[in-house]
């Protein structure tokens, strides 16, 4: 095996982005070597001691930095309770984490993170696009220094999740999303047309859960609330794996269809804020900007995703 992708994450844990968590932490082809907080699912404060909470939990020593608490434009939205409980990790208990933030801001610290090892790191970002946006606006050299961008955001031809047009990641900061959209980073956009398709049912948890691990009670709390969303709004019992997903553009990219497209995102305040379009005619005469993955063997990484989860339960020592 070639040597792991070393990875900074950019995150608003976040029910699913603790699955991501997870299933980096799960996954030899990845090295995640820090993560950095930014307001989302819920406030800073929370997505901040969630990252450290989680790697605790997840016996992971790797740095967290505390990034911006609101858009860089408009003003915050409070989806994200409703959907990932007041917590932010659903009906997950986890204890109080010991260790604090880096003293750095999350902006300052990927500017110095990406900067001392330029084109050596990948960046995720599976939050809304706040930090990484002001990172760019910062350090002119930032942008040419990451090495790869994987964003979970969008919706290209699907409808929304947080309006009918618009994804939440981007809809919270469409602004951000711009900027990184058009930065001339090399990213690839793991859209709601894609995530949609891998959907955890209850009967996947049930499997986690025959193993009796903290892990596996871990995954079934911290996705009840999500799961009972799903159940009320969407008339599905279980939820899709957006953040997750992305990960599969590191350990199983054959599993995404992926384009080139020009893709950009409505920043003019109307009912369409936050939408993402791909310029599939090319009429905007504009080279592609990234990869989008427009379809995806949803249930082949859904079984991925149990198989690397119950792997990491067995090296544990549970299960
Ligand atoms: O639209 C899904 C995205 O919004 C995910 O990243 C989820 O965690 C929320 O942040
Ligand atoms: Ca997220």
């Amino acid at each position: 095996m070639s040597s792991p992708t070393r990875l900074i994450l950019d995150t608003d844990p976040g029910a699913d982005d603790a699955l991501a968590i997870l299933l980096m932490l799960a996954s030899p082809e990845i090295q995640l070597e820090a993560v950095t907080a930014v307001h989302g699912n819920v406030g800073i404060e929370k997505t901040t001691r969630n990252a450290l909470a989680i790697l605790e939990f997840l016996n992971a020593d790797i740095p967290v930095a505390r990034g911006c608490s609101r858009p860089l434009i408009k003003s915050p939205h409070n989806w994200g309770e409703s959907v990932h409980g007041a917590s932010g990790l659903g009906q997950a208990k986890l204890p109080e984490p010991k260790t604090e933030p880096v003293g750095l801001h999350a902006v300052d610290y990927l500017i110095q993170r990406f900067l001392a090892e330029p084109k050596e790191l990948t960046l995720f970002a599976v939050g809304p696009l706040t930090n990484i946006a002001l990172a760019i606006r910062k350090e002119p050299k930032f942008a040419e220094a990451v090495k790869e961008l994987v964003v979970m955001g969008g919706a290209i031809r699907s409808g929304g999740n947080v309006t009918p047009l618009a994804e939440f990641n981007i809809h919270e900061d469409p602004h951000a999303a711009h900027i990184v959209f058009n930065s001339g980073i090399p990213i690839t956009l793991i859209p709601l047309d894609a995530t949609y398709k891998c959907l955890l049912a209850p009967a996947d948890v049930e499997r986690l859960l025959k193993t009796g691990s903290p892990v596996a009670h871990f995954v079934r709390d911290v996705m009840a609330d999500y799961m009972a969303f799903y159940s009320k709004y969407e008339g599905f019992a279980g939820c899709a794996l957006h953040d997750p997903l992305t990960v599969a553009a590191i350990i199983a990219p054959e599993l995404l269809h992926l384009e080139e497209h020009y893709v950009d995102v409505d920043v003019s305040g109307g009912v369409s804020t936050g939408k993402t379009y791909a310029d599939f005619m090319k009429v905007s005469k504009k080279p592609a900007n990234m990869k989008v993955a427009l379809d995806v063997k949803g249930r082949e990484f859904v079984e991925l995703f149990l198989e690397r989860i119950m792997s990491f339960i067995h090296a544990q020592g549970g299960g």
